[in-house]
């Protein structure tokens, strides 16, 4: 597909396999055309690469972030577990809205804390509602771990951001799973990984070796778990693209 875009007409002109086609900015067709285009470009470039939240980098799409933060409002959780904390920001994220709430702690686990994070995140003002546990997502040990912190807790919200190979993915889906209370969510996160195969820093396998391909297997063997990308609370505008890394990526625990 080549994407022609006339700032000046404001006009996005499309040819694909059925032609060419000019769509005004004001259509939601050219928005999502261009969005799509724009997260390549972004990924080339690094571009979530260069945020933090409250102090601590957070390797997260903006649009991500405040979907993630619509879901913690919304589901009022007792623990967010995620998977994958590297400098920590996303955890920050989750305690920082828990702190508003006046509720609920964050667990984050990570086969690789380096001291220069683990050391940030724990004089961070917002520790208190933080526990760090290192080690593989996927080993017992780290899971029975997990679990001991959890205790009791009702409602929990599980984000999986470690390793995005399928077999880890899934693994990580079978165990988590499980804490996940009905009507909460797992989020799988990068299931836009098949979209940038052959792109720098891709790997050739990406087109099937990525989290959306745990997912599919994952639904397959049970039913208790449904892809429910979450409808925008708020939504006065005409775009209905979801700009995410995350396509597909929202399971909702149902039974
Ligand atoms: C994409 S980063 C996480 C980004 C973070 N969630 C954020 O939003 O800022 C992925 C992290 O997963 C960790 N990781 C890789 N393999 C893992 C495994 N088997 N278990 C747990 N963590 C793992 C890496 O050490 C790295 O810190």
């Amino acid at each position: 597909m080549i994407l022609r875009i006339d700032t000046e007409a404001a006009l996005v002109e499309v040819e694909d396999l059925h032609g060419t086609r000019s769509l005004p900015f004001s259509n939601p067709e050219a928005f999502a055309l261009v969005s799509k285009a724009w997260l390549r470009v972004g990924w080339d470039v690094k571009y979530v690469y260069r945020f933090t939240w409250l102090g601590r980098p957070i390797i997260q799409l903006p649009e991500d972030i405040v979907r993630l933060q619509e879901i913690v409002y919304r589901t009022q959780p007792d623990v967010i577990v995620e998977t994958g904390v590297a400098h920590g920001g996303s955890l920050v994220l989750y305690a920082s809205v828990c702190e508003a709430m006046g509720h609920g702690k964050v667990v984050g686990v990570d086969i690789e804390i380096r001291p220069h994070n683990r050391e940030a995140i724990e004089s961070h003002p917002l520790f208190p509602r933080i526990t760090l546990i290192e080690g593989s997502s996927t080993d017992e040990d780290t899971f029975a771990r997990v679990r001991k912190v959890i205790g009791n807790a009702e409602r929990v919200l599980v984000v999986l951001d470690s390793n995005h190979a399928k077999e880890h993915v899934l693994a990580e889906l079978r165990l988590y799973s499980s804490l996940v209370s009905v009507g909460s969510y797992i989020a799988v996160e990068d299931g836009i990984m098949p979209e940038f195969a052959g792109a720098p820093r891709s790997a050739p396998d990406w087109n099937w070796n990525n989290p959306r391909s745990a997912v599919e297997e994952f639904l397959a063997e049970r039913d208790d778990f449904v892809i429910e990308i979450p409808v925008p609370v708020f939504n006065e505008g005409a775009a209905d693209a979801d700009i995410t890394y995350s396509p597909g990526g929202w399971l909702r625990r149902v039974r």
